[in-house]
């Protein structure tokens, strides 16, 4: 039986190796663990932000961080400090080819390059949307239902907060994410460098304006 309740301080460090076993070879396990125990604190301390955990016989085996979309300014911001010290102490993140392809996409931004169209024209839509940020499972607990649970539990809490909508970004070779979401509900609407933007509209009124 899987309970999600809400994450608290004293989960961080399980739910923080949960992150680095489900996300291993992506690039912010790759920084190490106290750059993914700034990032899932920031979700602890935001009031426009909301964190779950999954437990099972009393221990964290999942995890869901989200936040009101805009919340990467002050993300990016809060996490300068550790993501500067987790780069100088795994320089090896200097060859992972998702901090690459970042560092290529900044420096085009920044010689005034265009930024790369969106293979779908597609317009945010209206009102104010809440992001699931992230979401995993410890991938040796063995239970099924964990992704589920989380879900369930975001999407009561965000119609609960009266947002208009939901949004997730997820790599399109990442069929199980794809799997957990699409049976959720969620929908795919745009996409853009082998990244898709799923949405899901909490209230029959929020739509885009295409
Ligand atoms: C995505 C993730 C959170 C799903 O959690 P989970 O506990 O495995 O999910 P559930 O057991 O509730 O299963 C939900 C759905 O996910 C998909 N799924 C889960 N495990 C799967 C597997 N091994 N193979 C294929 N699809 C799978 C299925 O669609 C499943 O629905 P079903 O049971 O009706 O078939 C988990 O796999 C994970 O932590 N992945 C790594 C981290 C990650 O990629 N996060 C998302 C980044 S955007």
């Amino acid at each position: 039986m899987v309970e999600v309740l809400a994450l608290q301080k004293k989960d961080l460090p399980i739910v923080v190796d949960v992150h680095l076993k489900a996300f291993k070879g992506y690039m912010n396990a790759a920084l190490g663990k106290q750059y993914v125990y700034a990032f899932l604190q920031w979700f602890l301390e935001d009031a426009r932000a909301l964190a779950f955990c999954a437990h099972h016989a009393g221990r964290p085996v999942g995890y869901l961080v989200g936040a009101q979309l805009g919340y990467d300014a002050d993300l990016n911001k809060k996490l300068l400090g550790s993501g500067v010290i987790a780069i100088l102490t795994h320089p090896a993140i200097f060859f992972h080819p998702q901090f690459v392809r970042n560092i290529k996409s900044r420096l085009n931004l920044l010689l005034g390059k265009k930024k790369p169209q969106t293979s779908i024209q597609f317009k945010e839509p209206e009102g104010v949307g809440i992001s699931l940020v992230g979401i995993a499972a410890d991938p040796h607990s063995g239970i099924k239902g964990v992704g589920s649970a989380l879900m369930k539990a975001f999407m009561a809490e965000a119609k609960k907060r009266g947002y208009r909508y939901t949004r997730l970004s997820v790599y399109e070779e990442n069929k199980i994410a794809r799997g957990l979401y699409e049976k959720s509900g969620w929908k795919c609407l745009n996409k853009a460098n082998g990244v898709l933007y799923y949405y899901y509209f909490l209230d029959e009124g929020a739509t885009n304006s295409n």
